[in-house]
């Protein structure tokens, strides 16, 4: 999604924001643009269609320099990819600058009564009543500052602004409201962004803005003002702590696979330190604080979205199972508006990698007075879901770039299945089996990864179909609605996940010889029936690929293809399945010629409701 990164200092900044802009490429963007201010604070501002290296050519051939300087990524939300509709957005006199992340729900009102006042509009945008805005009210205030709130006032919606002006003296204003902004304190200037792994190049020492903060900055100070509470302070320097690990893509064609191929060290990160091999006890100290707290939990509600919507459905069958708590898994996008009796003993857990998903966010605020224990597994430190929940435990995966998920989706799900084992805390031989079973997954994965030539293979054999169906039951369920995400997000081609066991109350009436399924059957007590859907599947002439650890010549005999992944537990043998799908996504992609990283039309985090 959309991204944001400023600068304020002695130097030129104009290199350092746009090194800013594509350390956030892998967010996804149509366009990019930044604005500054040049000798004698002369405005300046350049825009261009798709991507960066497009705008810093078109900055080479300019004289320019600026110590001041304001840029950002736009991922089309209102309007077409254009020039014009690229941030930054400008006043008709051209000397207020914005970028925004977030959207103007009534810009539309709020545009009509500047076109009455004789405001004209060159874009589509919600963002360009903003400057308009502010312009509006300095004029009738001559106080830039006061502008700013009484512009911000009118605003309904979301938006993290950077705010800059050649009719100010070297000072830029920062607002946010449900959308992130981090500035960063470095030796000779501070860097605002969207997204602290800018930041984190430049300096440890940040501060978070909160909703409603209006900040002041100029060369090396901020002072912010919450237009909440009114109250004037000044930030509160939080030390930032890295998870971010080798982000290069080290030898790897594209980040997906890289990714993927990073699986077996996620799960070493996030079990190191969290199990005690001798005791088999798991020792999660982000849970700590609230651990008499989470004794009296009655009902656990996990909110989430897309493939962090699919782990928490894993984490509901684990809980449920092993620490026999009731849990519902609910849309974010959904919980927000439904209306629904929760009571004190129900404990509330995001899951995200980003951590700044707005539907996440919302939901989580929904609770925000109900004096529930909200909890969050997250990926990214420091991110507004762990800073709004009242503790939660990080899954360490390291930065994940590609924009389908895959190492992230796995180490949600062991952090669910430490979670689970927590929440039970007892040292039962079942604790013991998984705890050595989770030791055992990054071998067992290593050994599914070695076969990646066999997988593109059968990949290669399936990208030709232009329909898919995916099914399994129990921990393969989850898997399969994830493996059919997965196929959709990076190759484009219609994939349904569905139950195994709903097969004949509708969807057996697709498959013919053209619909492919992918039946995911663990080797439980699930196995016969789910066969029996395969047998099903056959005999309407389905082509079927199956995944599964058992060694079963009945299957041989029945299925077109069949892969085996190593045995694993109950618990833990989905995840060596998800690996799989997620490589058989990855070839597939690749197969047809795509951009596996960066799919069309999908943003690595989807900060806007
Ligand atoms: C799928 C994918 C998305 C995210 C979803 C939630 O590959 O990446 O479906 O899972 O947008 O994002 P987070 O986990 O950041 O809240």
């Amino acid at each position: 999604m959309c991204g944001i990164v400023g600068y304020i200092g002695k130097d030129n900044g104009i290199d350092l924001v746009l090194e800013g802009l594509k350390e956030l490429e892998y967010r996804g963007y149509d366009s990019s643009g930044i604005a500054g201010l040049g000798k004698s604070q002369d405005p300046f501002v350049f825009k261009e269609v798709g991507r960066i290296n497009n705008l810093e050519n078109k900055l080479k051939k300019q004289e320019i320099s600026s110590n001041l300087v304001i840029g950002h990524t736009r991922w089309a939300t209102h309007g077409k990819p254009s020039k014009n509709n690229s941030h930054p957005h400008y006043n008709n006199s051209k000397n207020i600058f914005v970028v925004h992340n977030g959207i103007i729900e009534n810009y539309l009102d709020i545009k009509k009564e500047l076109i009455q006042k004789g405001y004209t509009f060159y874009s589509e945008t919600d963002t360009e009543v903003i400057p308009n805005l502010i312009d509006y009210y300095f004029k009738e205030t001559k106080d830039f500052k006061k502008a700013i709130k009484m512009a911000l006032n009118d605003l309904r919606g979301t938006y993290a602004l950077l705010i800059s002006s050649s009719l100010l003296d070297n000072r830029l204003f920062l607002a946010r409201l449900g959308s992130p902004l981090v500035a960063g304190f470095a030796k000779d200037y501070i860097i605002i962004a969207s997204d602290q792994s800018v930041i984190l190049k430049h300096t440890k020492k940040v501060t978070y803005l909160e909703d409603f903060d209006l900040a002041e900055v100029s060369n090396n100070k901020i002072k912010i003002e919450n237009l909440k509470t009114l109250k004037t302070f000044d930030p509160k320097i939080e030390i930032l702590e890295s998870n971010l690990t080798e982000d290069s893509l080290n030898g790897f064609p594209d980040y997906m696979l890289k990714e993927i191929f990073d699986i077996p060290e996620t799960i070493r990160l996030a079990s190191r330190g969290r199990i005690d091999s001798k005791k088999r006890l798991v020792k999660l100290g982000g849970l700590d604080s609230v651990i008499s707290q989470l004794e009296h939990i009655e009902r656990i509600i996990i909110v989430a979205c897309g493939t962090s919507y699919y782990a928490g459905m894993f984490g509901e069958y684990l809980i449920e199972e092993l620490a026999d708590i009731p849990v519902e898994v609910v849309l974010a996008s959904e919980f927000k508006y439904k209306k629904e009796p929760i009571s004190r003993s129900t404990c509330v857990i995001a899951v995200s990698q980003s951590g700044e998903t707005a539907d996440t966010i919302a939901a989580l605020n929904k609770v925000k007075d109900f004096g529930v224990l909200k909890l969050g597994i997250v990926n990214v430190i420091g991110s507004t879901i762990s800073r709004i929940t009242d503790a939660g435990v990080y899954c360490h995966a390291g930065t994940e770039k590609a924009v389908a998920s895959t190492k992230a989706f796995v180490s949600q799900i062991v952090i669910l299945v430490l979670i689970s084992l927590r929440l039970k805390n007892v040292s039962s031989k079942q604790t013991k089996e998984i705890l050595k079973e989770l030791e055992n997954l990054p071998a067992k994965i290593e050994e599914l990864l070695a076969k990646k030539e066999d997988i593109k293979k059968i990949s290669q054999k399936y990208s030709k179909y232009k329909d898919f169906l995916f099914i399994g039951r129990g921990y393969d369920y989850p898997t399969a609605l994830e493996g059919a995400l997965k196929l959709k997000e990076v190759s484009y081609i219609h994939a349904e996940g569905y139950a195994a066991g709903e097969m004949k109350h509708g969807p057996i009436a697709m498959i013919d010889s053209n619909f492919p399924t992918v039946a995911l059957i663990g080797d439980d007590s699930l196995y016969e029936k789910t066969l029996s859907n395969v047998e099903e599947i056959k005999a309407r002439k389905g082509p079927v690929l199956v995944i599964t650890s058992r060694v079963d010549k009945k299957i041989k005999d029945l299925v077109d293809d069949l892969f085996y992944i190593p045995r694993s537990s109950n618990y833990t043998e989905s995840i060596l399945t998800a690996v799989f799908l997620q490589l058989f996504a990855y070839y597939i992609s690749k197969d047809l010629g795509l951009n596996v990283d960066r799919p069309r039309n999908l943003a690595k985090s989807v900060t806007v409701e």
